[in-house]
């Protein structure tokens, strides 16, 4: 008992290191291999005129345009979420100031855990924006509510979505954050296209990924991504790069969407 203890905070405290690994991922692994023996089931949802509609649902993939997709975190892993290296390796400041989040907006944080970038995002659109932040595990949402009601912010809507759909509202939404989180989505083509359709015209899509082509990142391969590969899966999906920032620390920031390109403000070498 007292072993299996140390064990779990040897794990916590090397887990940077350790990402998709064991403990916290059992939980993940357990799920994705419950959907992997469900091919595809009926699913009900409710029509604008009230009767049931029932569809079946897409089967979850393992894999994506030769990308690996990884096994979602479970709610076990919010202690590391929270972890204060967290500022050290993302830089959370300069990352949400590029997002030029206005105040009034309408912002979504999809797969957005217990909340840790949802509070940010809430002060940064006020009280006349909302956020409306999307998990697909209910003990991410319970723990995000509370976080809520501690800092007393009255404008983030709470969704379960389902794996593959994300359920927003089409034609709404100025920008969506997804920090950490793209690269465990088992039905992407879905997701991508849902949340194409809930953008506004100039709304966008920012993408926070571990930067696959770095070695000295230390996250498993899986729960990283190349700029090439991210390219490729949304080019597929009818969206492209409109604007891109290249001064995180571990990650790449990538603005995705239907508009025009933007050119990138001039970026100086990280010394
Ligand atoms: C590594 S956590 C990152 C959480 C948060 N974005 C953060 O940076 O603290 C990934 C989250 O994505 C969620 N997720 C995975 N697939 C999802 C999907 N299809 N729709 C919404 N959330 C999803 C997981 O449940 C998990 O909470």
């Amino acid at each position: 008992m007292l072993k299996s203890r140390w064990t779990m905070l040897w794990m916590l405290k090397r887990l940077p290191k350790t990402l998709g690994t064991q403990s916290f991922f059992a939980f993940g692994s357990l799920a994705m291999l419950g959907m992997l023996f469900v091919t595809s089931r009926p699913c009900e949802s409710l029509a604008q005129d009230g009767s049931v509609k029932t569809t079946e649902e897409p089967k979850p993939l393992t894999k994506y345009l030769g990308r690996r997709i990884a096994i979602p975190m479970s709610y076990h892993g919010i202690p590391w979420l929270n972890r204060p290296e967290r500022i050290q390796e993302e830089n959370p400041e300069e990352m949400l100031e590029q997002l030029e989040v206005q105040a009034g907006m309408t912002v979504c944080d999809m797969g957005c855990g217990d909340g840790y970038y949802t509070m940010e995002l809430a002060k940064r659109v006020g009280p006349t924006g909302k956020v409306i932040a999307v998990d697909i595990q209910p003990e991410m949402l319970q723990e995000l509510s509370r976080r809520c009601e501690r800092n007393n912010l009255k404008n983030v809507d709470m969704v379960l979505g389902l794996p593959h759909d994300p359920k927003l509202p089409p034609g709404k939404v100025d920008l969506i954050l997804m920090v950490d989180v793209y690269h465990e989505f088992s039905n992407p083509v879905e997701m991508l296209t849902a949340m194409r359709e809930s953008l506004k015209p100039n709304g966008r899509i920012a993408l926070v990924e571990f930067r696959g082509e770095d070695p000295q990142v230390p996250i498993k391969p899986e729960h990283k991504m190349t700029k090439k590969q991210i390219l490729k899966e949304y080019e597929a999906n009818k969206m492209g790069l409109v604007k891109e920032y290249d001064r995180l620390p571990w990650q790449h920031l990538m603005f995705l969407g239907t508009g025009p390109q933007e050119k990138s403000p001039k970026q100086p070498k990280p010394e």
